[in-house]
């Protein structure tokens, strides 16, 4: 018999008594139908050939296997199917080891419970991320896994979808035996050899003994559920998962593999599933930006950031965290202090909560340093200005980071709106310049817009993606704009809730509805969060440009104008007792409302929370169409990135972009239109919206790889 019949995705060769099956698909060893044939064929040939006595399975490059292909998901099955290819390594007939490196997630990790020995390298992941996707482990993952280790830990592995390394792995009795080498092909030939020579029997995960206590599993079951009634947060598959890992203590193995499957198959055709897959493949596209397809990045060895205040000190952190030295400039000394301060306040925090040591603290910041002259950068390789919202406080800043820097040295700014054209315009090295636009709180917050102006090289482009990479940020490259990607939306959404609420629904009301779409605050918390008075300003400043038969509601200037700014002033649109950051609704806030209501004439109407969301998505789709129209965002799944990493949007939902191509765009513009009855000039369709329609496409169709 041919044991390797062609130079496949899955190879096989006979290794003394062990027939070695190498799976071969990069780049991550992925199990799309190819694979799963060549495992079914490898194990069916081990079991008819006589020379074969055990089988090892590994994964050829980085990786044992990353799981099902995700992107067959949603497509008609090819088979065989995954739980078919598991069940028929687990029935061989001869023993099969598996042996891991990297990743062994998803169907890898359920190919590895399959067959009958496991052995892990140091370096190895292993998990059942599928929850991270909508789904449950459907190749017999919540049957086997609650059978090898318990249901308890199977559960919290499969609820977390968090990874455990191989020594956690073995401790928990998911793996057999810890490779002392790196050599993951040595260590598995050197297991199966003497394994053969123990005369080591064929062992059925199947058949493993952990769930003997039945009582005590149950509980165990019991309890998840309890908290993941408590922790789901709309989703759909946590609870599908409890369901699954009970009938694996209750029921038959056939049993409860029939009730995975139908599990699974339910969370397949769940919309969550299709949002939580894009969100996937979203946030790895827009690390593909055209300028870090071609250009190789700047060294990255010292940071400078001007200015400590809020921003200031937050990048500070997240360049410390990220192991890099930081030349923070100040003002004055006083600042200077203050600015060291915010950044020991974050340590001190951790401390506190004994998520750091003391000794870590002083490590950390043996790398800060700090000054008051800008001299202190002229061996920086990358200065980040955090300075106030004035342009010609920040030109003032780039005209001495131009006199002080070195040639090649990247000069960003993290404004939130000013024009960064203009700003790169100002100095004599407009090339290297560029926006690094971070959230508060800047050293927690994923995302990062990599702001590109008209004259910055690519290589500057290349440097500040690498960046977010060190700081383990999500980047999404943007155009120059006011607002750039996010705030550009945001400003529109909140005008359409800042336009209900004026005619009538209350701003607890519209919170409400949009937490219960699936944000963690609504509008009116947020400004409360970020301090009323940073949107004041902006609005101030936009007062001369606005267009003169704009709708301007002015209910949130009568807030500012008490000096009610949110939780910083213990009041805003909600009352905060006590510097409490949980606010109450306030009836004074309520009759602002009202009076502002009569001086504008509205006659108050309701609004049902299903309105209310058709109006706030509409005008952030509608807004995210102009910023793809306009190239502002490369694509909609740019758009889609920056509003799960820094806007709180529901990741199961997909992000805006995918969230109008499920409701289908006919129905976003039908309702745009119907809005424009009230405000045409508010409820303007987008011309990408309007052309999509026409052409019957959606903003998938927009989402290729630049
Ligand atoms: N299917 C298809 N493509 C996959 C994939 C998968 N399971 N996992 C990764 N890829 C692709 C990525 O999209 C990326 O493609 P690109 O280069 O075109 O952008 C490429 O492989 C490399 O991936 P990463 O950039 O993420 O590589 P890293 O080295 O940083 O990480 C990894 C590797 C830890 C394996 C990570 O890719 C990962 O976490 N993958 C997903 C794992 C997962 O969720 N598995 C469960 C799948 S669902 C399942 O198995 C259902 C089953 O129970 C029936
Ligand atoms: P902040 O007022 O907290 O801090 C500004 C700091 O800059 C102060 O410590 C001040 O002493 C210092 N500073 C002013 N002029 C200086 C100069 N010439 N040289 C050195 N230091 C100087 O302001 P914040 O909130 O940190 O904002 C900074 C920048 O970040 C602004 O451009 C803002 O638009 C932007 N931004 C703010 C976000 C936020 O949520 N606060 C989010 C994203 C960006």
């Amino acid at each position: 018999m041919n044991l390797n019949p062609s130079a496949d995705v899955v190879t096989r060769e006979l290794r003394g008594k062990v027939l070695l099956v190498t799976i071969d698909h990069a780049p991550v060893n992925a199990l799309g139908a190819d694979v799963r044939r060549g495992l079914l064929a490898a194990i069916e040939a081990a079991d008819a050939e006589p020379a074969v006595e055990a089988v090892l399975i590994v994964g050829a490059g980085r990786n044992f296997v990353a799981g099902a292909d995700i992107r067959e998901f949603g497509k008609a099955p090819v088979p065989p199917s995954l739980p078919d290819v598991c069940n028929r390594i687990e029935t061989c007939a001869k023993p099969v080891v598996a042996a891991i490196h990297g990743a062994a997630l998803g169907g890898g990790l359920e190919v590895a419970l399959a067959a009958h020995y496991r052995l892990a390298v140091d370096g190895a992941k292993l998990g059942l991320p599928e929850v991270q996707l909508g789904l449950l482990p459907g190749a017999g993952g919540t049957q086997r896994t609650p059978r090898l280790i318990g249901a308890q830990a199977a559960l919290d592995l499969i609820l977390s979808g968090r990874h455990a390394g191989a020594k956690e792995a073995h401790a928990l009795g998911l793996v057999d035996r810890l490779g002392s080498s790196g050599d993951v092909l040595a260590e598995g030939l050197a297991y199966a050899h003497e394994l053969l020579a123990a005369h080591a029997p064929v062992r059925r995960t199947r058949d493993a003994a952990a769930l003997s206590d039945r009582a005590a599993n149950l509980a165990a079951v019991a309890a998840a559920r309890a908290e993941t009634v408590k922790k789901a947060r709309g989703l759909f598959s946590p609870m599908k998962i409890v369901e699954a890992v009970e009938a694996a203590v209750d029921q038959p193995f056939e049993d409860g593999l029939r009730l995975e499957r139908k599990l699974f198959l339910q969370c397949l055709d769940s919309p969550q599933r299709a949002g939580l897959i894009h969100a996937f493949f979203a946030e790895r596209e827009v690390l593909k930006a055209p300028e870090t397809r071609d250009a190789k990045p700047r060294a990255l060895g010292k940071i400078g950031v001007v200015g400590g205040g809020t921003m200031g000190a937050g990048i500070a952190v997240a360049v410390l965290d990220a192991g890099l030295p930081v030349t923070m400039i100040e003002r004055d000394d006083a600042s200077l202090a203050r600015g060291r301060a915010h950044i020991e306040k974050v340590y001190d925090g951790l401390i506190a909560k004994g998520r750091m040591s003391a000794a870590a603290k002083t490590d950390v910041m043996t790398r800060w340093s700090g000054s008051i002259s800008y001299d202190a950068l002229a061996d920086a390789d990358l200065v980040i200005e955090a300075v106030f919202e004035d342009m010609s406080v920040k030109q003032a800043v780039f005209a001495e980071l131009d006199r002080v820097c070195k040639a090649g040295a990247v000069l960003a700014t993290n404004t939130s709106y000013l024009d960064i054209d203009a700003l790169a315009a100002s100095v004599a090295r407009p090339a290297d310049v560029i926006g690094l636009h971070f959230f508060s709180p800047a050293n927690l917050m994923k995302l990062l817009e990599v702001v590109v102006p008209k004259q910055v090289s690519a290589d500057v482009v290349a440097t500040a993606f690498e960046l977010a990479k060190k700081l383990k940020k999500t980047p999404v490259r943007a155009g120059v704009c006011d607002g750039f990607i996010g705030n550009r939306v945001l400003a529109v959404y909140r005008a359409a809730a800042d336009a209900m609420m004026e005619d009538g629904a209350s701003p607890y009301q519209i919170d409400a509805a949009v937490r219960a779409f699936g944000f963690p605050m609504g509008p009116f918390q947020v400004v409360d969060l970020a301090g009323g008075d940073i949107g004041w300003a902006t609005r101030k400043r936009r007062a001369a440009t606005r267009h003169p038969q704009a709708r301007y509601v002015q209910i949130a200037d009568r807030l500012c104008e008490r000096g009610w700014f949110g939780q910083k002033t213990g009041r805003g649109f909600y009352l905060y007792p006590e510097g409490s950051r949980s606010g109450m609704p306030d009836p004074e806030v309520e009759a602002i409302i009202e009076t502002e209501r009569k001086r504008a004439g509205i006659t108050p109407r309701n609004f049902t929370d299903e309105e209310i969301i058709r109006r706030y998505m509409a005008a952030m789709i509608n807004e995210g169409a102009n910023v793809v129209h306009e190239g502002i965002a490369l694509r909609p799944l740019d758009v889609d990135v920056t509003f799960l990493y820094g806007y709180g949007f529901p990741r199961y939902r997909g992000g805006p972009m995918h969230y109008a191509d499920m409701t289908g765009l006919p129905t976003i513009l039908a309702d745009i239109r119907e809005f424009a009855k009230e405000d045409p000039l508010f409820w303007q369709p987008s011309p990408l919206l309007v052309e999509l329609v026409e052409r019957g496409a959606d903003f998938a169709s927009l989402n290729q790889t630049v």
